[in-house]
């Protein structure tokens, strides 16, 4: 099932999803005690991350956790760990809390290791699969989600959390979480700004098709929180 939720301008969509994780967070928190919350990379997220922060009540109970990375490290400008921390971190997050992908580690090993964290680290749901909390994705205009991306075999991979991809997107490299760990988080957050995204997120919205790899998450609990431009 797919909820829209449609803000006028990036500075409060940013705000919408910094609101939407908080909420979820403090649910989480109070029924399981610890809220477990993977996050973005790309470009679109950071001001969500920078607001994010000051709206947590409990910064401590968090585990927070990586839907993909690229396989660089962690202090390059390509990394999304350095996204994340020069945004949410810098806000005041333990480093302590963030799992990050080591991206600078050979991919397959990185993947297994990611893999076996999420497996060790998260609670399961009734058929195994790490259950999130919330899975904060972004969407590329090719309908790619985290570095799951149109034809590639990692679309269709049911038992392993994490693998590593090589993207048509740059860097080529990356590690991704796969759609049985997407789909079972009690909540899929898919961001999406700018008129550049409208194609992608009408496909996502059109239904299930490979092509359009975030629009297999259709049968999870989405809310797609979408800028008026992406969203027109
Ligand atoms: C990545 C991302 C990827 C991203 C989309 C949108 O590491 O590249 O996780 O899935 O969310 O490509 O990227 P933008 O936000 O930069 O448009």
């Amino acid at each position: 099932m797919i909820q829209l939720s449609v803000h006028p301008g990036s500075e409060a969509t940013a705000a919408a999803v910094a609101d939407l994780i908080a909420d979820r967070v403090a649910l989480a928190q109070s029924a399981r005690g610890v809220a477990h919350v993977s996050l973005a990379g790309g470009t679109t997220p950071r001001r969500a991350y920078e607001l994010l922060a000051a709206r947590l009540a409990d910064r401590e109970r968090i585990a927070w956790w990586f839907g993909d990375e690229r396989c660089v490290p962690p202090d390059d400008p390509e990394s999304n760990y350095r996204l994340v921390s020069e945004s949410l971190i810098a806000g005041g997050i333990s480093p302590a809390r963030v799992h990050r992908i080591r991206g600078e580690d050979p991919p397959a090993h990185a993947a297994d290791a990611y893999a076996g964290d999420l497996a060790r680290d998260v609670p399961t749901d009734a058929d195994g699969v790490p259950m999130l909390d919330v899975a904060l994705l972004g969407l590329g205009e090719d309908g790619h989600t985290a570095s799951l991306f149109p034809g590639d075999p990692a679309l269709g991979i049911k038992d392993v959390w994490a693998v590593p991809v090589v993207a048509v997107k740059p860097p080529p490299n990356r590690i991704t979480l796969t759609l049985p760990v997407l789909r079972a988080a009690r909540d899929v957050i898919i961001l999406a700004t700018g008129a550049g995204k409208r194609d992608a997120v009408a496909r996502v919205l059109a239904g299930p098709d490979p092509a359009t790899p975030a629009s297999l998450l259709a049968d999870a609990n989405v809310t797609l929180v979408l800028d008026e431009a992406a969203a027109r």
